[in-house]
């Protein structure tokens, strides 16, 4: 299959996409980009590996993201829509048999979250139930050399040290990529010299922060992604997002390095092929 762009992170197994799933993926699958479908808790990580079976060019990703750690509901700003989760615990029973499927290239996505906060439960248990979390999955992924999803939000300090801490012990031989990066340059740099991949969403075509951080990061250490149905580039910001939009990143990504758009998509795609192992 002959991609020209790979979406490293959707959610089209969300219920935003339940009247067009299938069409959202073929619009995308029709202009050459793939898709990683990833699972946030255990219903839509079950969906992500079903989804992902019916199609080439599409593969998934299994975890427990921390907002589903605690029941809560949040609109964020600019967005379409809210965000409503249940409690769930991190169940590895569950998740060790999603795992062994051939279109699982990842864990993830799951980390710390100290933006998004239940009001109902103390901080520091929070905190607590998150870092748990976390390294449960490190170990699955660890058990099933896989390479991780991480989500870190407002938290790049505790996560840094996690996974330092777990590589140091021999962890996660493929390491992992931070998702949705909205850290400080040191931040990245600190997590590429340990080996992991930096991600930038549809945040980077609106966010000239984030674009002075883009340029100075080295291209084989980036991978591009849209985290839909959430965070739509410019030009569709506050409605939908869907993984064709990927363009819009890769474009912005070629203009902040001073590269053509054809360099940022070969280079990003060879990056996410060889990150996840990608069969094509
Ligand atoms: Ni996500």
């Amino acid at each position: 299959m002959n991609l020209k762009l790979i979406d490293t992170h959707c959610h089209v197994n969300f219920s935003a996409y339940k009247d067009d799933m299938d069409a959202v993926i073929g619009r995308s699958l029709d202009e050459g980009i793939g898709m990683i479908i990833v699972g946030t808790q255990s219903d839509t990580s079950r969906r992500a590996v079903e989804v992902a079976e019916k199609y080439d060019g599409v593969w998934a990703s299994i975890g427990l993201h921390p907002s589903h750690l605690h029941k809560q509901e949040f609109h964020d700003v600019g967005e379409f829509d809210s965000v409503k989760t249940r409690t769930e615990f991190f169940d590895p029973e569950f998740y060790r048999q999603l795992a062994s499927h051939p279109k699982v290239m990842a864990i993830g996505e799951f980390g710390l979250d100290y933006y998004h906060l239940p009001p109902d439960i103390d901080e520091a248990q929070v905190h607590k139930d998150q870092i748990n979390a976390t390294n449960l999955q490190i170990d699955l992924a660890t058990e099933f050399n896989k390479p991780i999803i991480v989500h870190s939000r407002d938290a790049h300090d505790d996560q840094f040290e996690i996974l330092r801490l777990a590589v140091e012990a021999g962890k996660l031989p493929r390491r992992g990529v931070v998702h949705c990066f909205t850290g400080t340059l040191k931040d990245a740099q600190r997590y590429i010299d340990l080996g992991f991949m930096i991600s930038f969403t549809g945040i980077l075509t609106f966010s000239k922060e984030l674009q002075v951080i883009a340029r100075e990061l080295p291209i084989e250490s980036i991978m591009v992604e849209t985290d839909a149905p959430y965070l739509s580039p410019v030009p569709h910001r506050g409605k939908r997002n869907e993984p064709s939009y990927v363009k819009f990143i890769a474009q912005t990504l070629a203009d902040v390095k001073g590269l053509s758009y054809k360099q940022v998509a070969e280079q990003t795609t060879a990056n996410a092929i060889k990150f996840f192992g990608l069969d094509i």
